[in-house]
């Protein structure tokens, strides 16, 4: 009798370590919490507010994210972060997954597994209303502004041409606006939103220079038991038209402002 509570002790104190280390009845690694790292400098898909869908997020990935977690009954949370850490941070195991307005690139691709994608972007220019800047070739002797870390300045690195990279888009969109840069590249919905909010700016696009881009959820490679969540979710939401109207809705009070 002694000797079996002994061992019970015994196999319940290893069941409770293994339980620790795995948590066991959770639905993810860390039980029933889904953490999403982002970089709320990026509207119309994340930004801070006062009130927004996530705490101080809002936007149509701050949207998406939240009913990702409606779906699976696991509880959000969102971790602000630069763009260029998302990714370090979600191979560190820091966060669960990353949805950042990210593009599903071949090089990302080398070390993070990808979402079914949810969003098609291009990237656009930028200028100033009386610019002479009409196509991505004009640029090769303009002063040209990037955002760090994001697609555009890949693009333009690929151009071959020098540039001036900033932290964040306002920043670059004000070097524009005060006369310091000729021109930004950026991504489109992004980029309509800074266009709206100061005075003589304009977008120009040059559709054969600037190939379509695709948004999607980043996750750990291998991590399929979280991307199969995540992809039903995401999958459901663009059949019953939830992202589009999302997309139409989170545009329009982008431009209302
Ligand atoms: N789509 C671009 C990229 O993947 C820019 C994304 C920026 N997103 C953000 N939340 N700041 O590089």
């Amino acid at each position: 009798m002694k000797k079996t509570t002994k061992f019970l002790t015994m196999a319940l104190t290893a069941v409770l370590a293994v339980c620790t280390l795995t948590a066991c009845g959770g639905d993810s690694a860390k039980g029933n919490v889904i953490t999403f790292g982002t970089n709320p400098e990026f509207p119309p898909f994340e930004y801070v507010t006062s009130n927004g869908v996530l705490g101080e997020f809002d936007g149509i990935d701050m949207a998406i994210a939240q009913r990702i977690g409606a779906d699976n009954g696991m509880e959000v949370k969102m971790e602000s972060m630069e763009f260029d850490s998302l990714l370090v941070a979600l191979q560190n195991g820091q966060i669960d997954a990353v949805i950042a307005g990210m593009t599903a690139t071949d090089e990302r691709k080398e070390t993070v597994d990808f979402s079914t994608p949810y969003y098609t972007a291009t990237q656009v220019m930028i200028v100033k209303e009386d610019s002479d800047i009409a196509t991505a070739a004009d640029m090769a002797d303009k002063k040209i502004c990037v955002i760090q870390g994001y697609t555009g300045e890949v693009c333009v690195q690929d151009m071959g041409y020098t540039y001036e990279a900033f932290k964040k888009g306002t920043e670059a969109v004000m070097e524009l606006v005060n006369g310091k840069c000729d021109v930004v590249v950026l991504d489109s919905a992004t980029a309509q939103k800074y266009v709206g909010d100061n005075e003589g700016l304009k977008i120009v696009e040059d559709a054969s220079a600037f190939e379509s881009e695709e948004y999607a959820i980043a996750v750990q490679k291998g991590n399929t038991e979280l991307l199969d969540k995540i992809n039903a979710s995401i999958e459901k939401m663009l059949a019953d038209g939830t992202i589009n109207d999302l997309a139409v809705k989170y545009t329009e009070e982008a431009t209302a402002e």
